[in-house]
């Protein structure tokens, strides 16, 4: 078993200098590609689950899905994190599911979709943190917030975090992880123009706090390959635009550490899928669409892997226990 805390992978990275992934998943496939390319590049993991994915698969089967992943990975340090809780009610659902690290995302109100005061933030994060830390679980807190509307994840404006504000955050809260608003959005349509992030911001909250593995939501590069082929078979995706890979790997290199990724992934499921019914009409078994899917996914998780630089450092450390990391919040 190596379900460990996203604490210990993230503090490797640290050390190691390199960033690793977060992939959203919803289902078999999703979590199946994932472990693929994480065996192929050796490669620590985090799997992430949004509250629609909770509700998608049922809770049980996502909680089973994750349990197959970490039996049939023994070699694999794998953290489960769910993504963007909005209060204590689904955080102590996920802990009782298993997850080993959620976010308390504070920075917009319960709704998911207006932004929240300071004050707000600091008190619900701190109230995770107490909560999650009896676990051994690790906390993700989010300062600043993102543009894009998804499914009710995001503001819709874009409000960038302060560097000062994030350092009296981390101190008033206790977090082990912060995710900052540097000009990302959710989802397929990230820039009106050139992209444009706010790299000097990642320089200046990790140069005030060290210690902390910081966040960055919002970063698929919406590969143009993968928005044409959903195009040429029938999909409409005009002006979609991402994050380029080397603003995230300057990123990176100036201290994020967790590099959320789920935009990608659904369209390079959505393109093998749309290929396969229009090249194949005929075609109704959904093992014939799901697995090229399984495979497009797969593909471009495995170059993310080794772009984020987490590949071959699987096997760096011994994977610790929520009861060991309960014992380090103890003391
Ligand atoms: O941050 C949002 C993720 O892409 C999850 O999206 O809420 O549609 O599952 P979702
Ligand atoms: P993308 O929409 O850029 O993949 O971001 C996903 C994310 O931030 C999940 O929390
Ligand atoms: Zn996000």
């Amino acid at each position: 078993m190596s379900l460990v805390p996203m604490k210990q992978i993230l503090d490797e990275a640290m050390k190691g200098g390199y960033g690793v992934g977060a992939f959203n998943v919803n289902n078999m496939e999703q979590i199946q590609a994932i472990m693929e390319a994480a065996r192929r590049t050796a490669s620590p993991v985090i799997i992430q689950a949004s509250r629609g994915a909770l509700k998608y698969s049922n809770l049980i089967y996502l909680k089973h899905l994750m349990l197959a992943a970490v039996e049939e990975n023994p070699d694999v340090p794998v953290a489960m994190h769910l993504d963007h809780g909005n209060g204590l009610e689904v955080i102590k659902q996920a802990i009782g599911l298993g997850f080993t690290s959620v976010m308390i995302d504070g920075s917009l109100m319960e709704d998911g979709k207006t932004p929240s005061a300071y004050e707000y933030n600091v008190d619900i994060t701190k109230k995770v943190v107490d909560y999650a830390h009896r676990f051994g679980v690790t906390v993700e807190g989010e300062l600043g917030t993102l543009g894009g509307i998804e499914d009710g994840v995001g503001s819709g404006q874009i409000h960038l975090t302060d560097p000062t504000q994030a350092a009296a955050f981390i101190k008033a809260t206790g977090v082990d992880a912060l995710a900052i608003a540097i000009g990302t959005s959710h989802g397929a349509y990230k820039f009106k123009a050139a992209p444009a992030l706010a790299i000097h911001l990642v320089e200046d909250i990790h140069r005030r706090c060290p210690s902390i593995p910081l966040v960055m939501h919002g970063s698929s590069s919406v590969p143009r390959d993968l928005v044409d082929t959903i195009n040429r078979y029938g999909g409409n995706m005009p002006n979609a635009m991402g994050v380029p890979m080397e603003s995230i790997q300057a990123a990176i290199r100036k201290g994020v550490r967790k590099v959320n990724v789920d935009t990608d992934s659904r369209l390079a499921v959505t393109g093998a899928v749309r290929k396969v019914l229009v090249e194949t009409p005929e075609k109704f078994d959904p093992r014939d669409y799901l697995k090229p899917a399984r495979e497009a996914m797969m593909t471009v998780v495995e170059g993310k892997m080794k772009d984020f630089g987490q590949a071959g450092h699987a096997g760096d450390y011994k994977p610790l226990s929520l009861e060991n990391m309960k014992k380090i919040y103890e003391h």
